[in-house]
């Protein structure tokens, strides 16, 4: 039973998505490639090495919570995804969808890959620049962009804005007239697939805040209204269809669809020079989720794409990706450290062991939020004490506050050992929150056996220093 769809499942330790008990102590410490960074292994003593660093080291040296990015993991993805969309005569780009998690630091790396930066609001078009990323490289996303926001991106020369309803192209034209530059323009379409993780639907899509409607024809009047205004050029058109998606059907639905509304305005003379199918593909959160293989989903895009133009006698436009979670999400971990345990026995007879940890819900939302599942691991030794059936939880005041739901870990596990959080790269410090006071944690780079600070840990002055009533002497 549960009394809020974010909130707790109670009394049902053996329910359908309990993981499988791993058959060994050894198994139950094993880091599944799919799922941990590239560069992870456990040393002698069973502690976890990322980058050549001791995850114990980190934790003492910055304290936890904290993530710890692997820089070779992520560059490599990001590679990765720039020699997939290189296709045969094709031209494509990737940017990386910067609400994943950015940080100056990121968006340098990234940038130097060869990626471009996709942001949606003016905070992550500010840390992009700021960071060195030029104008032109940088994609500016969102339904609701302020003039402000538009007016700082295009002082900024930034090269791609996705436009998302009618009044913004107007307002949008206005601005870049008064400044007397020319705006390129992605209308963003909704294809009519909405996608998520193993389905897609292609009903109902409609109803949702973003984009331009194919269907009723509203995704190719915005293409007419802005191919006619003077300060703004039409530079291609935009698809979204979801996040976390498993299944290629949903990517082939939304470009043959592209292709269909460019083909419809070759015939009014109005041509389209790109395609931005956006982002949204899965990554592998547990053992049981199987990723798309990024060669092979380039290479049907690029197919589906370049097959669709040539039926329909057009010439073939440039590609571009933005995929964020893909990126780094799986090169990433969370440690915590461990602050008590509590063994619950259920009405049914089954028995549950809650795991607190120092963080929570204000460094993970994400299994309040959408249910997501996650594997957890002890990071600081090994143990082959039996696997009892687990629950991590945060330090919050909530019920819901739940960081892995089921988890098997050793029935030795106690206070002061540390826990791995695998695959918290994307959307975990980016919606991180300071619920109960709790400052949020940094984010600590490693590679080849040294650290650097991506993100500075949160303090609690930095949080009180917000509240005027307090006297900073006093902090
Ligand atoms: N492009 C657009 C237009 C988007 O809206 C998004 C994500 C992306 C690209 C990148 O999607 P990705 O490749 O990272 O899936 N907070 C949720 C995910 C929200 C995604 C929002 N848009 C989560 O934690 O699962």
């Amino acid at each position: 039973m549960r009394a809020h769809p974010a909130g707790p499942r109670h009394g049902d330790p053996i329910q359908s998505g309990v993981p499988l008990r791993p058959d060994s102590a050894e198994q139950a410490l094993a880091l599944d490639p799919r799922i941990w960074p590239e560069t992870a292994s456990r040393q002698a003593d069973g502690a976890i090495v990322i980058g050549g660093v001791d995850v114990r080291d980190v934790a003492e040296r910055f304290g936890t919570p904290v993530f710890v990015l692997d820089e070779a993991h992520l560059r490599a993805a990001a590679v990765h995804y720039r020699e997939a969309f290189s296709g045969d005569g094709v031209r494509c780009q990737v940017y990386y969808a910067s609400k994943a998690f950015l940080t100056s630091k990121v968006a340098r790396w990234l940038v130097d890959d060869g990626l471009r930066i996709d942001v949606c609001t003016g905070g992550e078009l500010e840390v992009a620049l700021r960071a060195g990323v030029p104008g032109e490289s940088i994609l500016f996303h969102g339904n609701n962009k302020s003039s402000g926001e538009l007016a700082g991106a295009l002082e900024a020369g930034v090269g791609r804005f996705v436009v998302d309803s009618f009044l913004e192209i107007v307002r949008l034209a206005a601005l870049a007239e008064d400044k007397g530059v020319m705006a390129d323009v992605l209308v963003r379409v909704t294809v009519g697939v909405e996608a998520h993780t193993h389905e897609y639907i292609a009903t109902a899509h409609e109803d949702q805040k973003f984009g331009l409607a194919l269907a009723d024809g509203s995704a190719a009047e915005a293409c007419r209204r802005v191919a006619d205004l003077p300060s703004l050029r039409l530079a291609g058109l935009h698809s979204h269809i979801g996040s976390q998606i498993f299944d290629p059907a949903g990517f082939e639905v939304a470009a043959r669809r592209l292709v269909g509304l460019a083909a419809d305005l070759a015939g009014e003379g109005l041509a389209v020079g790109e395609l931005n199918l956006g982002g949204g593909m899965g990554i592998a959160y547990t053992s049981d989720d199987d990723p798309l293989d990024v060669s092979q989903m380039a290479e049907a895009m690029i197919a589906i794409v370049s097959g669709e133009c040539h039926t329909n006698g057009l010439p073939v436009p440039r590609l571009a990706v933005e995929p964020g979670r893909a990126i780094v999400g799986p090169a990433a971990i969370t440690v915590y450290t461990v602050g008590t345990t509590k063994r619950v026995v259920l009405d049914s007879g089954h028995a549950r062991t809650y795991v607190s940890v120092d963080g929570g819900m204000s460094d993970n939302i994400r299994t309040a939020l959408y249910d997501a599942e996650y594997t957890v691991t002890l990071a600081n030794r090994i143990s082959d004490a039996e696997l009892i059936l687990c629950r991590v939880v945060g330090k919050h005041c909530e019920s819901g506050d739940i960081v892995v739901r089921d988890a098997w870990l050793p029935e030795d596990v106690c206070p002061g050992d540390l826990l791995a959080v695998a695959a918290t790269g994307a959307y975990c410090r980016s919606m991180a929150s300071n619920y109960n006071y709790l400052p949020r944690p940094g984010v600590v780079g490693v590679r080849g056996g040294k650290t650097e600070v991506v993100l500075r840990r949160e303090t609690l002055d930095d949080l009180l220093a917000l509240d005027p009533g307090l006297d900073p002497q006093d902090a």
